[in-house]
């Protein structure tokens, strides 16, 4: 009993680890035997105006007849069906061989749609298309008109699935026939159904306007002839924006953007939009200009060897070059002072130096 039990045990092992068991049902089985099939009519195609050697005689016209039915045709077709990579594609076309042949030899004449032959009935991954599930069943809305064309039926076309609709965008419901919010019904019966964008101020309408709104969007409102319009936020008393932006209206919204630095608070982009201007900065020729607080009268920079820098809003204050910072004065730098003594060029070079130094 023991022995039995282990090879049971290790034959199941091998079962579980062959590939056939899931080959039959993955989810990609049917989309690679549609392939198959179609890369078959392709081999059909290629191989129609071979034989089996060259020339034109009256003997080759006999040959090429045979070689139209001929094994070795339907080995060229069979050799070129799958890319080396794709396992599954392989996988199927080694394990239905003898299909193919039987196919080939015995049923092509009367059953020529070898996707419905092969795919559908045979080895039953696919089913025909508006159809799903094991059985083959009709989807939602019919086989004819699968989610009456306004979505994709689960499934549609292979042996799984539930056959429930996933709705296009626009429409919605379990048939797909009713329009989802922002849309409206531009024809409708019992089986056909068309859905239109509304316009943009609408939530809700039921015509292509902005006269035709049930409810506006947020940022829109209903005038006194029942159309929805922009809301000019901007045009608010007190800013919808912060101190130092602007408002910017959109259609059906608005944004908020910083001011130029030169301004404490504006009224649109650039230093001339300034209702305000930031420290640092004056106002001047109807624009915030910066203030050059170096070429002030009273110096802004007050202690010895030291140079006032001028910049956007500010200044400041550094030891000119030669001198550095140290507890609060700007003394000579040691290193410098060597370097220049060595380099007497730099001094008659840079006739700034030497009146720095003076
Ligand atoms: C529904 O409308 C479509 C498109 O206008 C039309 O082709 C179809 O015949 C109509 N069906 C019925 C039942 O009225
Ligand atoms: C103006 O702003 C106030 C306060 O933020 C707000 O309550 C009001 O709805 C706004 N009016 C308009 C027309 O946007």
């Amino acid at each position: 009993m023991q022995f039995v039990n282990i090879v049971t045990l290790l034959t199941l092992a091998v079962v579980l680890h062959s590939p056939c068991l899931f080959a039959g049902d993955s989810k990609t089985s049917c989309p690679t035997c549609r392939t198959i099939v179609d890369n078959f009519v392709k081999g059909l195609d290629k191989t129609a105006k071979k034989n089996f050697g060259g020339g034109n005689t009256a003997w080759e016209e006999r040959a090429l007849s045979k070689y139209e039915t001929s094994e070795i045709r339907l080995v060229e077709i069979l050799e070129n069906l799958c890319d080396s990579s794709s396992f599954e594609c392989n996988h199927m076309v080694e394990e239905h061989e003898e299909q193919f042949e039987n196919w080939w030899f015995k049923k092509k004449d009367t059953y020529p749609d070898l996707l419905k032959w092969f795919c559908i009935d045979n080895i039953e991954v696919c089913c025909p298309r508006g159809t799903f599930g094991p059985d083959c069943n009709a989807c939602v809305g019919g086989s004819e008109r699968p989610c009456h064309n306004n979505g994709d039926c689960d499934g549609d076309g292979t042996r799984r699935g539930d056959g429930k609709c996933r709705c296009n965008k626009g429409y919605k419901g379990d048939f797909c026939l009713e329009c989802d919010d922002g849309y409206f019904n531009k024809e409708r019966n019992d089986t056909f159904s068309l859905c239109t964008e509304c316009h943009e101020s609408c939530q809700t309408c039921s015509g292509p306007t902005n006269k035709d709104c049930n409810e506006c969007k947020s940022g829109w409102v209903q005038d006194d002839e029942k159309s929805c319009n922009d809301i000019d936020e901007c045009a608010n008393e007190t800013s919808p924006c912060k101190e130092n932006q602007y408002c910017h209206n959109k259609e059906g919204s608005f944004s908020c953007k910083a001011c130029d630095a030169a301004c404490t608070s504006c009224t649109g982009e650039g230093p001339e939009k300034c209702t305000g201007c930031s420290s640092g900065y004056t106002e001047e020729d109807g624009k915030c200009t910066d203030i050059n607080e170096c070429s002030l009268p009273d110096k802004s920079c007050l202690r010895v060897n030291e140079d006032c820098v001028n910049s956007k809003g500010s200044f400041k204050c550094v030891c000119s070059q030669g001198f550095e910072d140290k507890d609060g004065a700007c003394i000579q730098t040691e290193e410098t002072e060597e370097n220049m003594e060595d380099e007497d060029s730099s001094e008659t070079v840079s006739p700034d130096n030497v009146h720095e130094d003076l």
